[in-house]
């Protein structure tokens, strides 16, 4: 089986109406059945489910798909992910699968990394790590811990890897690039080494702390960029917290790896590291692909609070619940959970403030309270955050606290607040297509659409396209169109559920089927339907070519060819 059959063979045995029952309850009405649609705020079962079509689609937000997209969206996981997810539902043996999948093109630098963690493991196991294993205990960690997360060493003479290495026939370019040599050297010497993993879990490069205190070196070491690692887009270990962010629909975020690795040895679990304050953009997309609800736990120095503030608006802006935890002492969470023990951190989290009120005592800091300028400054900024909450309960609450904490009339703030409010920008967050606007439902918009739509239902409307030679205006339209026809040549018919699939890595395709889908037009029309259709895009096709020549017209001066132009509109015109 190749893995297009496998795929489909997973698909094919995934009812829809099954599947998506089992997370939302369904009700059949005529052909389809509906629910509450959980990819936006509703109430109304606006998210039907084709069990003939096997897709659904939501007509409110716009949301569509297959199975592997349902359980994509819904579950947070990634295309792989799922297939390995519903398999194992189905009791299907994916073995396939893997023996399908193509060799990786870096194959080579992830043995390379898998044979350095193991010898790195090893060496702290030997006499020469002795000192290393001892400041290991000094750190508390023991050695299932060690275990667990591959922690190693790498050793002081130098190039002992880089020539273990070059005798098992790596090139020394490669051992360059990848970051473990420089120049033929190895670049940690005498560090202890932990292991960094990609996504799926394979090692990718590493993190060397210095722990030999008489060096003046940098602390970390980390493993430069490569074609397999980029810092910005790994969270430290994503791959081990991803099951307990599901299962704890929580997902909290450190800035230090020994955090993530504390927290660990008291049982929690769902927690990544950003390896340091900042937090790129992929960052931000991986840890909500973890869970909605965030919890920010930054070290509680100033660095940590000033990054919490940054990090926290970047998360709310992403339509996530972002709270926060703030550590006293200037303690980092490691030092905390020592220091005080899992019980206390888990009053912390239990107490995780809302990034609303983080924001706002944030803002205090450094406000001259006498100056009334500044006052109201300050005002006038905690009342755009109090703008930001959903609830108006919440609102109201935090209004009369401000009112009351600085004497200043309750309807005064309300007033203001009301201007905020009426100023927000209300737009929802675009989570799945930009669901039509009504200026683009015009009749040519929605034949264009309707065009492609039975193109992917009926080869028929294909031939259609093909021999009217219609033009359908925009790029992603035109692409959508070949991708059809090629996969119409390819399968010899077009099977709805699986085009989805077939287009899952390009974005724009997908974003105009939804949209395409989300029309519910009827089905089964007859061929002079089509027809119409595709006369209307023509006629389209005719009024933008007459406005092509109009322009034309203005900028020619040469009074023959204009006479030329003329007489071509006059055609288009008249229609022939
Ligand atoms: N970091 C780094 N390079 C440095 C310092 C820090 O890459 N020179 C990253 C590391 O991933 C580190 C994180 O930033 O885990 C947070 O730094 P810090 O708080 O200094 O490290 P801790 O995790 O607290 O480590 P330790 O307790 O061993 O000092
Ligand atoms: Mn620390």
């Amino acid at each position: 089986m190749n893995e297009h059959d496998i795929i489909n063979e997973i698909r094919n045995k995934t009812d829809i109406v099954d599947l998506i029952s089992s997370y939302i309850p369904l009700t059949l009405k005529g052909k389809n059945h509906f629910g509450v649609c959980p990819f936006h705020e509703d109430t109304n079962p606006s998210m039907s489910v084709s069990r003939e079509k096997q897709i659904y689609r939501c007509f409110s937000c716009g949301a569509s798909g297959n199975v592997f997209n349902f359980v994509m969206d819904y579950e947070h996981l990634s295309f792989r992910e799922t297939l390995e997810f519903l398999a194992k539902k189905q009791n299907l043996e994916i073995k396939g699968l893997k023996i399908t999948e193509k060799k990786e093109k870096y194959q080579e630098y992830y043995d390379i990394y898998d044979i350095t963690n193991k010898y790195f493991q090893n060496n702290l196991n030997t006499q020469l790590g002795k000192k290393a294993k001892e400041y290991l205990q000094m750190r508390n960690l023991d050695d299932t811990t060690i275990k667990e997360f591959g922690i190693g060493l790498s050793l002081k003479q130098d190039n002992d890897l880089t020539n273990i290495l070059l005798q098992k026939n790596y090139p020394i370019n490669t051992l360059n690039n990848i970051g473990l040599s420089n120049q033929d050297h190895d670049i940690y010497i005498d560090r202890i080494m932990f292991p960094l993993h990609d996504l799926n879990g394979r090692v990718v490069g590493f993190s060397g702390r210095i722990y030999n205190t008489n060096l003046k070196e940098n602390k970390y070491i980390n493993t430069k960029g490569t074609p397999i690692f980029q810092k910005g887009n790994n969270l430290y270990n994503y791959h081990r917290a991803r099951d307990a962010a599901r299962l704890k629909k929580q997902i909290i975020v450190m800035e230090g790896f020994m955090g993530c690795i504390r927290a660990s040895t008291v049982e929690i679990k769902n927690v990544v590291s950003l390896m340091g304050t900042a937090m790129t953009k992929e960052q931000a997309e991986l840890i909500k692909r973890l869970s909605n609800n965030i919890v920010l736990c930054l070290d509680g120095d100033d660095a940590g609070s000033h990054a919490t503030l940054v990090n926290g608006e970047q998360l709310s802006n992403m339509d996530v619940n972002v709270k926060v935890i703030e550590l006293p002492e200037n303690l980092d969470p490691d030092d905390y959970i020592i220091k005080y023990g899992k019980e206390r951190f888990e009053v912390l989290l239990e107490n995780a403030i809302n990034y609303n009120d983080f924001k706002i005592k944030y803002l205090r800091k450094g406000i001259n309270f006498k100056s009334d300028e500044e006052l109201s400054r300050y005002l006038d900024n905690v009342i755009i955050e109090i703008s930001k909450v959903k609830d108006d309960i919440r609102r109201e609450i935090m209004l009369k606290n401000l009112a009351n904490e600085f004497n200043i009339g309750y309807n005064t703030l309300e007033k203001r607040l009301q201007e905020k409010l009426n100023n927000i920008d209300r737009k929802e967050p675009i989570k799945y297509t930009k669901v039509t606007t009504e200026k683009r439902k015009d009749k040519y918009y929605i034949a264009i659409l309707a065009c492609l739509y039975y193109m992917i239902e009926n080869p028929k409307m294909i031939k259609y396209y093909e021999n009217e030679g219609i033009i359908f205006p925009t790029t992603v339209q035109r692409n959508l169109v070949s991708e059809i026809i090629f996969y119409f040549r390819k399968y010899g018919n077009i099977n709805l559920a699986d085009f989805y699939t077939y287009l899952s890595n390009k974005e724009e395709l997908l974003s105009l089927l939804n949209e395409i889908v989300s029309l519910d037009l009827e089905e089964n029309i007859n061929d002079s339907v089509m027809m119409e259709y595709i006369n209307v895009v023509k006629e389209y096709n005719i009024i933008q070519e007459i406005k092509r020549l109009q322009e034309l017209i203005k900028k020619e001066i040469n009074p023959l060819e204009q006479a030329k132009i003329a007489e071509r509109i006059k055609l288009l015109k008249i229609g022939s």
